[in-house]
């Protein structure tokens, strides 16, 4: 799958991209059950919210043959390697749960500034690509995004340990403040299988989910093979080590997966 030149000066200019249902239906539903399924293991790459419910699942892609197939699927990675020109490996991936009632704040950051930080990434070239397991709504706690910040550049940044359970190099008022005057606030929504492209150096965050409707969004993370991290410090799940480019999967991978789910529980 190719983005079309209007897409690619969309992208470059706002920071950001949404396709709206990307994904059928058919695949979404199988990547929803199945992040469910993880959500109930007890490992170490499945984090909790500090009152228990699930935050986010590592590395899903190296223990779950559903996540394989997405890290690998032509219709995430040909967009990218198509904005970088070279090979992509999986840097991140994570399947954030947001979960109803529970789902905590996200606070402002930028994604390259831990990158750089806690991993020694050179340079922004690696791409958050999302697709969206729920509805996200504009009530659900959505990932909010300040257009055409990702042209302030590595902002300065402090480690914030405590509010969330996740550790996270985060932006201080005045900045966001500064930059929203600049470019706003969006917060894509859509159906589930939409899929959101956004560059490493685009602020953004989000709010706790207090309703009734959860909303889970997987994140792939996709370094430029020639941008390979230097001086990772995080565990292997969460900073991989395995620089090999990725080969993608045939774009009905994952509906032969779900056929043949439905038919092993007929
Ligand atoms: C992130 O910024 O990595 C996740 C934010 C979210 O899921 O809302
Ligand atoms: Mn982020």
């Amino acid at each position: 799958m190719r983005l079309t030149q209007d897409q690619i000066d969309t992208f470059n200019r706002e920071g950001w991209l949404l396709l709206p249902e990307l994904f059928t239906p058919e695949e979404v539903n199988l990547l929803r059950h199945e992040a469910l399924e993880i959500y109930k293991e007890h490992r170490p790459e499945v984090w909790r919210e500090k009152n228990g419910a699930p935050r986010t699942a590592f590395a899903a892609h190296t223990y779950n043959e559903a996540f394989r197939l997405l890290g690998a699927h032509p219709r995430m990675i040909e967009p990218i390697e198509q904005v970088f020109g070279e090979k992509l490996y999986m840097h991140q991936y994570k399947i954030n749960a947001k979960s109803a009632f529970t789902g905590e704040v996200w606070q402002w950051h930028q994604d390259y500034g831990t990158w750089k930080r806690d991993d020694g990434m050179l340079q922004p070239r690696a791409m958050n690509i999302s697709v969206f397991l729920d509805e996200v709504m504009p009530i659900n706690g959505p990932l909010m995004l300040v257009p055409r910040s990702h042209n302030a550049g590595d902002l300065k940044a402090s480690h914030d340990l405590q509010t969330t359970s996740y550790p996270l190099w985060t932006l201080d008022e005045e900045t966001v403040t500064r930059l929203v005057r600049e470019g706003g606030i969006v917060a894509p929504t859509g159906k589930p299988g939409s899929m959101l492209m956004f560059h490493g150096n685009l602020v953004h965050g989000s709010a706790g989910n207090i309703t009734p409707y959860p909303r889970k969004i997987v994140y792939l993370t996709l370094n430029a093979v020639s941008n390979y991290i230097r001086t990772p410090t995080r565990p292997d799940f969460i900073a991989h080590r395995d620089f090999t480019p990725i080969e993608t999967v045939d774009d009905d991978a994952l509906v032969r997966l779900a056929r043949a789910h439905r038919q092993a529980a007929e």
